[in-house]
């Protein structure tokens, strides 16, 4: 793979500005970007994926410096301050760390789920940027995958994704981080995390103290999730997949047992299909390879995928977090 050309960026840059979508690859998952300031646009990254319009989108700039422009930086709350975020951004831009804030108004109901505030990232990847800089404009990006599945972390996922419906595709390669961005929300008094994701929360942590941890998926079916598109099922493959403390295949042994393992097992063999996501038990080696890893025992003809949890603690948590989600039917 050969990354693209100025003139197939150039070319993307402007199905963009005229209202089309392209689908183009981020250090986290691939997105599926529209114009975020053309509503109508906006719409169709909302049509295309199934996705209710509850849930709102991130908006994906270039650089830092055009913050002021989709966010009202006056309207921080004072005891968050102007200065942490400075601190974040200078931090984790370019990277997966997507912060809410007060919205600009220039930016569209339709993006932000008619929300006060606005999901923000520069992402940390040289397609993206050169893209969105093309373009001129800011990219509302959901994962390019259909609402409810599995991310995509190829070009050839977010393909099999759409089939015949394929929006562009910009073929980045694989994605280096494999998991969303991180969801810091800053319009509260403390910071909250909303999605753990591609940057730790002990890295957050160390620049903005204690930060509010989001709930659990189960814990917020029954409150107002402060996330809207937080649902306790998601990221699902077609095979029903269970999260366990112990690599145990289904007592019933007429059922096919697929194995997605983290580190490795000793108890691998006794599985119809293993995907053993760090050799070395790395967490961040196995978000990288979780998504692709899922796709590949959904698509093994398995009654049942049986999944080992990580610890809570680094990628771990992002990884945890996408796996109950997995689960959750
Ligand atoms: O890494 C990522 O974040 C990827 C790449 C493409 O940038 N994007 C992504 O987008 O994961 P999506 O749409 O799949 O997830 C966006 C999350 C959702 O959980 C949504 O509810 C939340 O961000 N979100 C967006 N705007 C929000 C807002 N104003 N307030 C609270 N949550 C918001
Ligand atoms: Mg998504």
């Amino acid at each position: 793979m050969s990354d693209p050309s100025d003139a197939h960026i150039l070319a993307a840059a402007r199905l963009l500005r005229d209202g089309g979508l392209v689908a183009f690859p981020t250090e986290t998952v691939y997105g599926l970007g529209a114009n975020a300031l053309d509503p109508l646009a906006v719409a169709g990254i909302f049509e295309l994926k199934g996705r209710p319009r509850f849930d709102p989108l991130i908006v994906h700039l270039d650089t830092a410096d055009l913050l002021p422009t989709v966010a009202d930086l006056t309207a921080i709350p004072t005891a968050i301050g102007g200065e942490l975020i400075e601190k974040l951004v200078e931090r984790f831009w370019p990277g997966p760390l997507t912060l809410v804030l007060p919205k600009a108004d220039a930016v569209p109901g339709i993006v932000t789920s008619d929300l006060p505030t606005v999901a923000v990232r520069v992402p940390d990847h040289p397609i993206a940027r050169r893209l969105i800089r093309a373009a001129g404009v800011p990219v509302a990006a959901p994962s390019a995958n259909r609402f409810g599945r599995t991310s995509p972390t190829t070009a050839q996922h977010v393909a099999d994704s759409f089939a015949d419906q394929s929006p562009l595709i910009l073929d980045g390669g694989p994605c280096r981080v494999g998991v969303e961005s991180t969801v810091l929300s800053l319009i509260e008094s403390r910071p909250r995390l909303l999605r753990p994701g591609g940057v730790a929360v002990e890295e957050l942590e160390e620049i903005t103290g204690p930060i509010e941890r989001a709930l659990t998926s189960s814990e917020s079916e029954n409150t107002p999730a402060s996330s809207p598109g937080m649902l306790a099922s998601h990221y699902a493959p077609q095979t029903p997949l269970r999260l366990s403390d112990e690599a145990a295949p289904h007592p019933d042994s007429d059922r096919r047992c697929g194995l997605l393992a983290w580190r490795p097992t000793t108890t691998a063999g006794e599985f119809a299909a293993l995907e053993l996501l760090s050799s070395s038990g790395d967490l961040r080696e196995a978000a990288a390879n979780l998504f692709a890893a899922i796709r590949r025992l959904d698509q093994a003809g398995l009654d049942l995928i049986i999944a080992t949890t990580p610890p809570p603690h680094g990628l771990g948590l992002a990884i945890q977090d996408r796996l109950s989600r997995a689960a959750a039917r």
